[in-house]
């Protein structure tokens, strides 16, 4: 066991797993890395943190976040440059992001510093989990649970903080389709849409099931109140290129305000590309579609980067996108990775 100045402990696995995992073809979140970091509070306080080997770990049955979902979790990326360094993407912004949805939750904020550098202790452990090459990533689970026992509906007094990481390629695995919701919704105004709070993803998968039944991969969830506006698929933020216009939703207290998504909208000014944050219409997706000036539909997202949409489905009529030479998603996500992979010069500072 050795200390490093912030009092992490480290406990180095005996046996690593890595010759078993076949890099090349990856299911996304499917295998995880040597170590894991595990951090707990009681008695009012976050106590020392530990990084150890991955492995299961112990609750008691009425541990109030399987009763109360009282869980919130963020996504994070690490790359690795043609000089074998490591870097994270706009790590602050996630972490910050992760105590907004604490709060939110009623979970007591984990401090930044330790976040910072017990993910590095984790990363310089685990670096050889992280393979070289666009495309290929580590990608990061921190996450918190609520551990406190009993079933009584009241905010946990004790937590368990964690990180575990997972060597990922693409999200998906093949063509994603989207449908936009007209019946279900992901988030209300007032509610917890904003907050990364685990049950907004478990409440997605019975309408995403039943879309997936019609053919498509996510749901473009629309606002609750009269499904007329878009808004966010299930796993990213969603822009829609008119004409050479790409427009997408304001973030609100529905809405995730995602990383991805802010960066994508700073790339495009610096390409030059017109981008409108405001509310979004179906029936405006849906005559841009009909007049053929609906060129594209992206994705954005930790996990799916920058992902195209093929096609979406409104109302029970399926409509089909051009494949484009001069796609938007296709230039943002090459210049978003190339300062990912340490290719480009950092201008906005989003390296760490
Ligand atoms: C991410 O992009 O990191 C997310 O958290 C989405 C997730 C549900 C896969």
């Amino acid at each position: 066991m050795k200390n490093t100045p912030l009092a992490i402990d480290v406990i180095e696995t005996k046996t690593s797993n890595i010759d078993s995992v076949d890099f090349d073809n990856l299911v996304f979140g499917n295998v995880f890395a040597d170590h894991m970091m595990e951090c707990d509070y009681h008695d009012g306080q976050w106590q020392n943190p530990t990084i150890k080997p991955y492995g299961p770990i112990q609750l008691d049955p009425s541990a109030k976040v399987f009763h109360y979902g009282q869980a919130i979790f963020e996504g994070m990326k690490a790359f690795k440059d043609d000089d074998d360094q490591v870097w994270l993407f706009r790590p602050v912004a996630n972490i910050e992001r992760f105590n907004k949805s604490s709060q939110r939750l009623a979970i007591p904020e984990f401090p930044q510093d330790v976040f910072l550098e017990g993910l590095e202790a984790l990363l310089n452990l685990d670096r050889d989990w992280i393979k070289k090459g666009f495309g290929n990533s580590l990608y990061i689970r921190p996450f918190v649970i609520a551990t406190e026992k009993g079933v009584s509906a009241s905010p946990s007094k004790s937590y368990k903080f964690m990180i575990i990481c997972s060597p990922a390629k693409s999200y998906y695995s093949g063509e994603v389709r989207v449908f936009f919701a007209d019946k279900f919704s992901r988030a209300a105004d007032g509610g917890v849409g904003y907050a990364k709070a685990a049950g907004n993803y478990g409440a997605q998968f019975y309408p995403t099931n039943l879309a997936k039944e019609e053919g498509y991969q996510q749901i473009v969830w629309t606002d609750a109140n009269s499904h007329e506006y878009l808004e966010e698929a299930g796993t990213m933020n969603i822009f829609f290129r008119v004409g050479d216009k790409l427009i997408t939703a304001p973030t609100s207290d529905r809405i995730l305000d995602g990383v991805t998504r802010k960066s994508v909208l700073t790339l495009a000014e610096e390409l030059g590309i017109e981008a409108e944050v405001r509310r979004i219409k179906v029936s405006e997706i849906v005559e841009a579609a009909e007049k053929g000036e609906l060129k594209e539909i992206f994705g954005s997202g930790t996990a799916a980067t920058i992902n195209p949409v093929r096609g979406f489905g409104n109302k029970g009529k399926k409509y089909e996108l051009p494949q484009l030479e001069d796609s938007y998603a296709s230039l943002l996500k090459q210049k978003l990775m190339e300062i990912q992979y340490n290719k480009a010069e950092d201008k906005f500072g989003w390296r760490y």
